[in-house]
């Protein structure tokens, strides 16, 4: 019988916090951690291991060298410098490309042939910079993307109409950064859309300052960042809902970052947007019927992961 297994490349606060929601939630039976810190990834990987009698399954950790993961399922790419409160994602990318080149003939050289879910940032840059340079099947890499957003997005509204995060449909689509935007006209609850309610039951649903709340919801990370240092539990929770929806198949949409295709008139690069998840990676990219300006708004967004994938080439 074939067992789960994946690796995580780069294990401090994102990377570990994902192998341990995997494990936590049973959505893994093997992880091999890696790190440019051997002794951390090995100290990773004990301290599942310790955890083994408590958490729903058994689960298997081991660490070792980038070569050493051909055989994961799923490879998490979650290396890179530590998030910087007063930097944009987009400024670390020299530094996160530095890793990349320094990774991906190693995973190359490892024989590994799976699914790899991309975090670090900036996120849509760096899955792009990964597709291209490992020449790999564009279905088989997702960047987490703006599913975090989405999940902020969501807690916000949840908050304002005091209705169950999973009782809203609200994406932010695009960059997972400065650029993200929301397509207002998609949001609903339980299938029915927010500017209807908003009109039938304005007590319970206010008329928003939309720009107001996609402030917050972007501000969101850098309050966890100011308070912490790092952001972890809502990454780890957005990856493993990804890796839970290949793993058993779900065809879960899910809004994450996908190399498009001509959808959206936008090719060549990865951006957020609502995608079926499965045991074939991304399967379909839902292209959402976007007004004008939300189509603007998106293409603005594309432009800037555009232009800073053309930069990373240079790097
Ligand atoms: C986040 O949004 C820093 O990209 C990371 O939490």
């Amino acid at each position: 019988m074939k067992l789960r297994k994946v690796g995580i490349i780069g294990t401090g606060h994102v990377g570990s916090h994902v192998a341990f929601s995997l494990a936590l939630q049973g959505e893994v039976d093997e992880l091999y951690m890696m790190d440019i810190d051997e002794k951390k990834a090995k100290a990773q990987a004990m301290d599942v291991n310790d955890a083994v009698s408590y958490i729903p399954h058994k689960v298997i950790a081991t660490a070792g060298p980038i070569e050493g993961c051909g055989d994961c399922d799923i490879l998490v790419f979650s290396a890179g410098p530590l998030p910087n409160l007063y930097q944009d994602r987009l400024e670390s990318l020299g530094e996160t490309v530095e890793v990349l080149k320094d990774v991906i003939p190693r995973i190359k050289q490892s024989g590994f042939d799976g699914f790899i879910i991309s975090i670090s940032n900036p996120a849509d840059v760096v899955a792009t910079y990964l597709c291209k340079h490992l020449n790999w099947n564009p279905k088989h890499i997702i960047s987490t993307g703006t599913a975090l957003d989405s999940a902020r997005l969501q807690k916000e509204l949840a908050h304002i109409f005091n209705i169950s995060n999973r009782s809203i449909t609200a994406y932010c689509l695009g960059e997972h950064g400065g650029s993200a935007m929301v397509p207002w006209s998609h949001v609903c609850v339980q299938g029915k859309p927010l500017e209807q309610l908003q009109q039938e039951i304005p007590q319970r649903f206010p008329t928003l300052d939309n720009q107001q709340v996609l402030d917050d919801v972007k501000i969101g990370g850098y309050h966890v960042l100011a308070g912490k240092g790092s952001t972890e539990f809502g990454i780890a929770s957005a990856t493993t809902e990804l890796i839970r929806a290949v793993f058993h198949d779900e065809k879960k949409v899910l809004p994450c970052s996908c190399y498009l295709d001509g959808q959206y008139g936008e090719s060549g690069i990865f951006a957020s947007t609502p995608a079926v998840i499965g045991k074939d990676g991304i399967e379909d990219i839902l292209e959402l019927q976007l007004t004008v300006e939300e189509l603007t708004l998106f293409k603005a967004s594309c432009a800037i992961i555009r232009e800073h994938a053309t930069k990373a080439e240079t790097m």
